[in-house]
């Protein structure tokens, strides 16, 4: 897609990688709405980057932010479901509200927001839709129970919407992210403590992570690859289990 001309939807553009994406859209697009739960968290300096309340905790308050800003959210052209929620840990001592919170900021609410959305694109013939998964929805290592089951569940979400829109003009992609340096990275290797060797692990900046993500938009990708390890890891988890059972028994101790 063509990014001149569009307006852009970032969540969780306050930081991390959602900061990184908005910063990145908005030096090719005509307006980026920077969705944020506190607004005022929202520090981009550019002309074109206005903070937009996007609260995906639950059914009620995905309704209100979208009642409160309707106009905004209906001239989307691209949508970049980015914000997350992590739980991670022996599933035993994860806590059952984040849990649950994991479930519903990256899966449940991303549906929700998306379905909101997708009738202006629909009636325009033109829209895409980005969503922000992990190599952890293909490769499914201990700890991450949880999150993997929430991204896995994303990236069913997005191939299944992908074809049911192939008539229309609407595109849907979703994004293989690897590590990427965020508050999001430290917690997950704080989370894992003494369990999990995460060493070998790629990290990269946002920026770079922001850029293979617009790459994708322009050359009307539908999947964005990480590349080296985390590469062979995902595609590793599409393969034989033993495959990844062999990495996790190296990596992983309880
Ligand atoms: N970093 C990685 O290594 C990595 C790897 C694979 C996939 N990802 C995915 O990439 C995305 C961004 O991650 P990140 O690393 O940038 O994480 P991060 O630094 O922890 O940022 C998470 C973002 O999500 C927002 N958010 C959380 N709960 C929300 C809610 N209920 N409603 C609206 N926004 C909410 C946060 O807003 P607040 O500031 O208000 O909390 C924040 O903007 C996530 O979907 C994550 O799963 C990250």
């Amino acid at each position: 897609m063509e990014l001149t001309n569009t307006t852009a939807l970032v969540t969780g553009a306050n930081r991390g990688i959602g900061r990184a994406f908005a910063e990145a859209l908005s030096e090719r697009c005509a307006l980026v709405y920077a969705g944020a739960r506190d607004p005022e968290s929202v520090a981009i300096e550019a002309d074109n980057v206005r903070a937009l309340p996007i609260d995906l905790s639950s059914t009620e308050s995905i309704e209100r932010s979208f009642s409160a800003s309707r106009k905004q959210f209906e001239s989307v052209d691209i949508l970049v479901n980015n914000a997350g929620a992590l739980s991670v840990g022996l599933l035993e001592e994860q806590d059952v509200a984040k849990i649950y919170t994991s479930m519903q900021v990256n899966l449940t609410g991303l549906m929700h927001l998306t379905k909101l959305v997708l009738p202006t694109m629909l009636e325009r013939d033109r829209g895409y839709i980005v969503n922000n998964a992990s190599m952890s929805g293909y490769a499914y290592f201990p700890l991450a129970s949880v999150y993997a089951a929430s991204k896995a569940g994303v990236v069913a979400f997005s191939e299944a919407l992908r074809r049911e829109l192939e008539p229309t003009g609407v595109r849907v992609m979703h994004l293989v992210t690897p590590g990427v340096k965020t508050d999001m990275l430290a917690a997950t290797e704080q989370g894992y403590g003494d369990h999990f060797d995460t060493s070998e692990w790629d990290q990269v900046e946002p920026a770079e992570w922001a850029e293979k993500m617009i790459d994708g938009i322009k050359g009307d990708e539908s999947i964005v690859w990480p590349s080296g390890k985390t590469r062979l890891a995902a595609l590793a988890g599409r393969g034989p289990g033993f495959l990844l059972d062999r990495a996790a028994g190296r990596m992983f101790k309880r």
